[in-house]
């Protein structure tokens, strides 16, 4: 099928690189238009494992191209996926202003080219937003289309959200758990059936607004199991327990399942934190008050600062003391560092008076940040008063301790998010502290 794909971030990329490795013909565009230099030159404009490699088979098989104009994509293709970025606004709210300037978008060129092909036929297009967008936001395109007087026999506006992991999100792609469609009509049903049948996956229909609600429900559930267990891992330091054996203890009954159980210093990243202040203030905005999705919203805001007050507690206060941060990024696997609890618990230590040293594997710098970058983590470490763990990168967890202990200047290591045995951390004569361990 012609595909077209507007948006190559995260979602938008990886939706066209797997897209044309499936054997679809995709046209990918984006506005930034140094974006578009780098991918028509094979760079992967950001870190995403595996990501390189489809993206040049494709090219490579001319099944995949990048344009910085609408037109290019408009015209030929089927399909038209929309996965430009919904940031949060001031008061929560997701902002859909670049969707709807692509749904304008969209609209001109069909209108411009429905008008001159009295006799070549404007084909069918089915136009299918990944980004995620608050209930209602189908009925808004739709609107779009129409009142620049595209017939509505021409197109479909459908809803089918993307469910991948920053760090896995090709695996993710090719491999869904579910593919969720939500469209008004069969014909819309069928041609998206017929894009994704090559991945053998488990597709849902459902109403344009039941998708666009299973995004947000399926973020905020995962992000309120995260303060959930970060609520138990404060409960556990107050009381005795142990959060990483509370966890497995809980995780094996199947009706909760083992994953999303692990305490930390709160979820981050472009996803949880936005997704679930836009589904508070979407109820709000239909008179509702969420007071689970607060709960979680709040726990979250308040565990880096709970992490804080545990660096400052055990340091003796921040001011003028030399700390290593070792990871960046909101979780390992990726160079995403937006909402990430590093920037923010950074930020505090800087504003307490402390001197940052950061390594992170493969984020190298921080806009905005007063901080030094370490070549590696035992540069980071070298003549510091403690060490902070704030992403679970693999390389972090099989560092050489003793070589840590030997650079430090105190032996002491603060690890937002349990990477090592207390026990073990003891014996080799570190101060360990952790979250929900005693
Ligand atoms: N990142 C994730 O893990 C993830 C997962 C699932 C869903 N989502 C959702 O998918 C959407 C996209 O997220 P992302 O992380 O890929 O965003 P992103 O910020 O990485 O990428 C968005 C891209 O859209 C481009 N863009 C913006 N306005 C445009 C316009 N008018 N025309 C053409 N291009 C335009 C930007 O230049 C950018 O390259 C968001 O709604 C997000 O919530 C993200």
């Amino acid at each position: 099928m012609k595909i077209g794909v507007i948006g190559t971030g995260y979602v938008g990329l990886v939706t066209g690189a797997c897209l044309a490795d499936l054997g679809h013909v995709v046209v990918c565009m984006d506005k930034d238009t140094r974006r578009v230099k780098l991918l028509k030159k094979g760079e992967i404009p950001f870190y995403e494992p595996g990501l390189s490699e489809t993206v040049k088979r494709s090219v490579k098989g001319q099944r995949l191209f990048f344009t910085s104009k609408l037109e290019e994509v408009i015209l030929d293709a089927e399909v038209i996926f929309i996965a430009v970025g919904t940031p949060p606004k001031a008061n929560g709210e997701a902002d859909v202003s670049a969707v709807i300037d692509v749904a304008e978008g969209i609209a001109k060129v069909l209108k411009k080219n429905h008008s001159k092909s009295s006799k070549s036929e404007l084909g069918y297009k089915v136009i299918v937003n990944k980004s995620t967008v608050p209930v209602g936001m189908g009925d808004i395109v739709t609107d779009i289309l129409k009142k620049r007087g595209i017939p509505e026999k021409k197109f479909a506006v459908v809803s089918n959200p993307e469910f991948l992991k920053e760090g896995s999100a090709v695996s993710d792609f090719m491999h869904p758990d579910r593919i969720v469609v939500g469209a008004s009509n069969n014909r819309a049903f069928n041609l998206l059936s017929e894009l994704y049948r090559p991945l053998n996956a488990h597709i849902i229909f459902t109403s344009i607004k039941s998708a666009e609600l299973i995004k947000y429900a399926s973020n905020a559930f995962l992000a309120t199991r995260i303060s959930f267990m970060n609520e138990i891992a404060n409960i556990c330091e107050k009381v005795g327990s142990d959060v990483v054996e509370v966890a497995e203890g809980m995780g094996l009954d199947k009706r909760i399942g083992k994953a999303f159980l692990n305490a930390g210093i709160g979820y981050g990243g472009s996803c949880f934190p936005k997704d679930v202040v836009a589904l508070l203030h979407l109820a709000q905005s239909h008179g509702y008050d969420s007071r689970i999705l607060e709960a979680a919203n709040q726990a979250n805001e308040e565990q880096w600062k709970i992490f804080v007050e545990k660096v400052e507690a055990t340091l003796g206060g921040a001011d003028g003391k030399r700390i290593a941060v070792l990871g960046l990024s909101f979780k390992p696997e990726t160079d995403d560092t937006r909402e990430a609890p590093s920037i923010k618990i950074i930020k505090r230590l800087i504003d307490l008076g402390a001197e940052i040293t950061a390594y992170d594997p493969v984020v190298k710098k921080v806009v905005g940040l007063k901080l030094r970058m370490a070549a590696n983590p035992y540069d980071a470490v070298k003549g510091k008063q403690a060490v902070i763990m704030v992403t679970e990168w693999n390389e972090f967890k099989q560092l050489d301790l003793e070589r840590v202990k030997s650079l430090l200047k105190e032996p002491v290591v603060i690890d937002g998010r349990n990477i090592y045995s207390p026990v073990k951390m003891r014996n080799l004569g570190f101060t360990y502290v952790s979250v929900g361990r005693s």
